[in-house]
């Protein structure tokens, strides 16, 4: 076994793969895309799902890749164990149908033992299997596996969220008695230890896991697959012969920059680790576009970042010190991540911003938690007020009070937190993580062509039925992909319901009633007016997007988008929130290129000249040799297989009609193109109608109609109908107290005449109808003329009665609670005032005679 750098791991990785006939794929965001299944991506096979469960075919059966990956679900255990990271890079081989269980462990046979490659000496090797799994024992064994090396256990199936599961083997390495005297017993109980370290996990994936089904109704994939899992920061720990993965050049770089910014020398404790785990995963993930905030992904960010710091103190730093180590996590991982570097000066930005942030509320917290505990527990109001107020993750809260022996009310907390969930809830779409899977469609791979790019009609012929619909030869019918929905139209005269691309890429027709065989000739045509206003949105989209570019900045990339013939939405990644005059920005210059009837042209070429003409790809998107560039004057050139306008001019119009937060940094821009006059009204017809419904109300009022702004066919109307809304409804309310005003006058006006002849101490005044709130205004006007001990007045409507009380002599409470019994009411108060009500009207008649 010789020493080697984290570099040459990831080399000897992906190349010994590639000799092996693996198609080398880069790492995908951490952010994942289209899988809302996931916060983060956690494997390497995360971001492969789709090949696994027959969505997409890959261009290539095997598959190899060293992948970002966060996870937090052992988060307190980073920084304790030798091998614990929120964010850590997992190499894989994947087979996709390809080769199974024999082959994949034969392949870790070699590349761990083998001196050509890693040189992992055979007796430091400890395999785990599946205790039904023979055949992975036996593959084991005939390599020359010593059977006291092999050991069953129950939990090797292996699942993470829903999506590609199965039974595994996984390899382990002993590092000897050095860390624990125990031995090979901690691998049977599954005992938590420095000793043994899991260094590669092999899945023989053939579930589809269902976390919400028992294991045994798990489907099977179409296909049998390989997902593999090794560590890279343990391949470097043993490589390195280093006490933890702390103490490799994967993270030494980082902890002695701790050790230098707070001049004291590293003594292999806590703090460190995690201060260098933790702002791992923040630069990356911030460079990959998520951002620090209260939900989801932000929020896992900003638990790291406030975890650093709390161990940062114990350093001695009181005041920001992570953007420091932005450098040398850029500097560490350059070579492997370039576009970290681009980003560098953001990153510095609001990892800074946020520390300050949290340093100037931290003292106030901290002592708020000690000064709130009561009896040795902190309430669930505190520790939601620490969240809320100061900024304390519940887990941080939690760490504190564990260290200061205090006990944490977390029901009582997460109670109040939901209920702050709960008044902010937005409806999300939430869609299936992986796709039901057909044999016959992911098997079907004739050849079917998409000539709609140029033709609208053809003559063609059915090449094949499926039960869900028809394949043809050639077609014009565009599937929805990549953000553009699909064609409307007919074949042979039956509506088209839908358009699917299929595992290989052809597209799958529904058609009203599939009365078609194999060989019909039919006659296919494309919508030709639905089509176009779709083009129209799709084009605009590419302006938008540039034009958000120029704006906000290069580091907005696109997040997801909708092009339809009614909209478009396009959603992006941005850091701060968006102000009315970019928007307005942005949309002027959408406008601009319309009016500039800027030719669209599009071309098909090798990637590599597309990359050379700058055009955008998508981050982690992966793209064939041979690309679709459109390109709208060489000032916006993307990638895209959609259909587009020929010239901007053919868009007519554009109106940003709403930009929204969807959480975690993503803001969604919704706009329509095309005949905008008659559009957008119908888009702002909810605030046009409440507008309307406010105008009649003051109309009542004073007969006044406020005029309303005349309509720009721009992002400046929905500003402007806001305003105007605001205006309108305060001075409904303005008109409302005043009415109110009037009519209690009225009321009080009268009071003389509600006066009885005969007052008692005790007297009962009944009125009929008055408005509600002129009661207490009337009783107190009463009170004062009858110079009485007791006053009780009655109001009786057809719904109820309410009365109040006001006493002199202190017998308000008492009187209001005699009167509740006798009319089977409620209500309350205080000695001198009180008032109740009921619905028993009757009741109170008959009551009323007797009094
Ligand atoms: N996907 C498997 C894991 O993460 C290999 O362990």
């Amino acid at each position: 076994m010789r020493y080697m750098t984290h570099h040459e791991i990831r080399k000897t990785w992906l190349n010994f793969f590639k000799s092996k006939g693996h198609m080398i794929e880069k790492s995908s965001s951490l952010i994942p895309m289209d899988d809302p299944t996931l916060l983060w991506i956690n494997a390497g096979v995360a971001p492969l799902k789709k090949y696994f469960d027959g969505r997409e075919t890959p261009k290539s059966r095997r598959i190899t890749n060293i992948q970002k990956s966060i996870r937090t679900n052992d988060i307190d255990n980073v920084g304790r164990t030798a091998r614990h990271h929120t964010f850590f890079e997992m190499m894989g081989n994947f087979s996709i149908g390809d080769y199974f269980k024999k082959e994949a462990i034969e392949f870790a046979f070699e590349l761990l033992t083998s001196e050509a490659y890693f040189g992992i000496p055979l007796e430091k090797l400890y395999f785990t299997y599946y205790p039904t799994d023979l055949d992975a024992k036996n593959y084991w064994l005939n390599l020359g596996v010593d059977p006291s090396h092999l050991i069953p256990l129950e939990t090797n199936f292996w699942e993470i969220g829903p999506g590609p599961s199965g039974p595994c083997t996984e390899v382990h390495f002993d590092r000897g008695e050095a860390f624990d005297k125990r031995g090979v017993e901690l691998i049977y109980n599954e005992v938590e230890n420095d000793r043994y370290i899991e260094i590669w996990n092999i899945v023989f994936s053939q579930y589809n896991a269902n976390p919400s089904k028992p294991g045994s109704e798990y489907k099977e994939l179409p296909s049998k697959n390989i997902d593999t899992g090794a560590g890279l920061e343990r391949f470097a720990c043993i490589l390195q012969n280093a006490k933890t993965n702390f103490e490799t050049d994967l993270h030494l770089p980082i902890i002695h920059k701790v050790a230098e910014l707070s001049n004291r020398p590293y003594d292999g404790s806590m703090p460190y680790k995690v201060i260098s785990d933790h702002i791992k995963a923040l630069v990356v993930a911030i460079s990959d576009g998520a951002i620090l905030s209260n939900e989801g992904r932000g929020y896992v960010l900003r638990r790291l970042l406030r975890r650093a710091i709390k161990y940062g103190k114990t350093l001695g730093f009181n005041e920001p010190f992570l953007y420091k180590l932005v450098d040398t996590v850029i500097e560490m991982l350059d070579e492997v991540y370039p576009d970290i570097k681009e980003k560098r000066d953001i990153i510095i930005s609001i990892i800074k911003k946020e520390e300050l942030k949290f340093f100037e509320t931290i003292e106030a917290g901290i002592k708020h938690l000690l000064s709130s505990v009561n009896h040795d527990t902190l309430s669930g109001e505190d520790a939601f007020k620490l969240y809320d107020t100061y900024g304390f993750p519940i887990e941080l809260t939690l760490e504190y009070a564990e260290e200061n022996n205090i006990k944490v009310d977390v029901e009582g907390y997460e109670a109040l937190l939901e209920q702050q969930r709960e008044q902010s809830r937005k409806a999300r779409d939430v869609k299936l993580g992986m796709n039901s899977q057909d044999e016959a469609l992911l098997n079907f791979k004739d050849e079917s062509i998409f000539v709609g790019y140029d033709r609208l009609q053809v003559e063609t012929k059915v090449i094949k039925v499926f039960d869900q619909g028809i394949v043809l030869k050639e077609t014009p019918f565009y599937a929805t992909m990549g953000g553009q929905v699909k064609d409307e139209g007919t074949i042979n005269g039956l509506v088209v319901k839908n358009v699917i691309k299929l595992p290989h890429g052809q597209h799958l027709h529904v058609v009203e009633t599939n009365s078609f065989s194999e060989g019909d000739e039919v006659l296919a045509i494309v919508d030709k007016r639905v089509r176009k206003l779709t083009e129209k949105n799709h084009t605009a989209t590419h302006l938008l997007h540039k034009a958000i570019k120029e704006t906000l900045g290069n580091h907005s990339n696109q997040q997801g988008s909708y092009n339809g013939p009614d909209k478009l939405t396009f959603d992006i990644n941005h850091y701060e929130s968006i102000t009315k005059e970019q928007i307005l920005n942005i949309e002027r210059i959408v406008k601009e290129k319309i009016k500039e009837n800027i030719k669209v042209d599009t071309k098909e070429m090798p990637i590599d000249e597309a990359k050379k003409l700058g055009a955008t790809m998508l981050f982690g998107e992966k793209y064939g040799q041979f690309v679709r560039v459109v390109n709208i004057g060489n000032w916006s050139i993307e990638l895209c297989g959609g259909t587009h306008l020929d010239n901007t001019k053919e868009i007519d119009n554009f109106v940003i009609t709403s930009v929204e937060s969807i959480g975690s940094g993503i803001y969604r821009f919704e706009g329509i193109t095309g005949d905008v006059k008659n559009i957008l009204p119908n888009v702002l017809k909810n605030q046009l109608e409440s507008i309307e419904r406010l105008n009649e109300k003051i109309r009542q009022y004073n007969g006044q109609i406020l005029e309303m702004p005349a309509l720009t066919y721009s992002y400046q109307d929905v500003l402007n109908l806001r305003d105007h809304q605001l205006k309108l409804s305060n001075m409904l309310k303005e008109l409302e107290k005043t009415h109110e005003q009037t009519l209690i006058q009225s009321v009080l006006q009268k009071a003389d005449s509600f006066i009885p002849e005969q007052i008692k101490p005790l007297t009962y005044i009944y009125v009929v109808d008055l408005p509600q709130n002129s009661l207490k205004p009337l009783i107190d006007v009463l009170y004062d003329k009858m110079k009485t001990e007791t006053v009780v007045l009655f109001n009786e409507t057809n719904e109820k009665v309410s009365y109040l009380v006001k006493s002199g002599i202190n017998e308000a409470k008492q009187v209001i609670l005699s009167i509740n019994q006798a009319l089977n009411g409620s209500g309350g108060g205080k000695d001198n005032f009180a008032q109740g009500g009921t619905q028993q009207v009757a009741l109170f008649r008959e009551w009323k005679k007797g009094n």
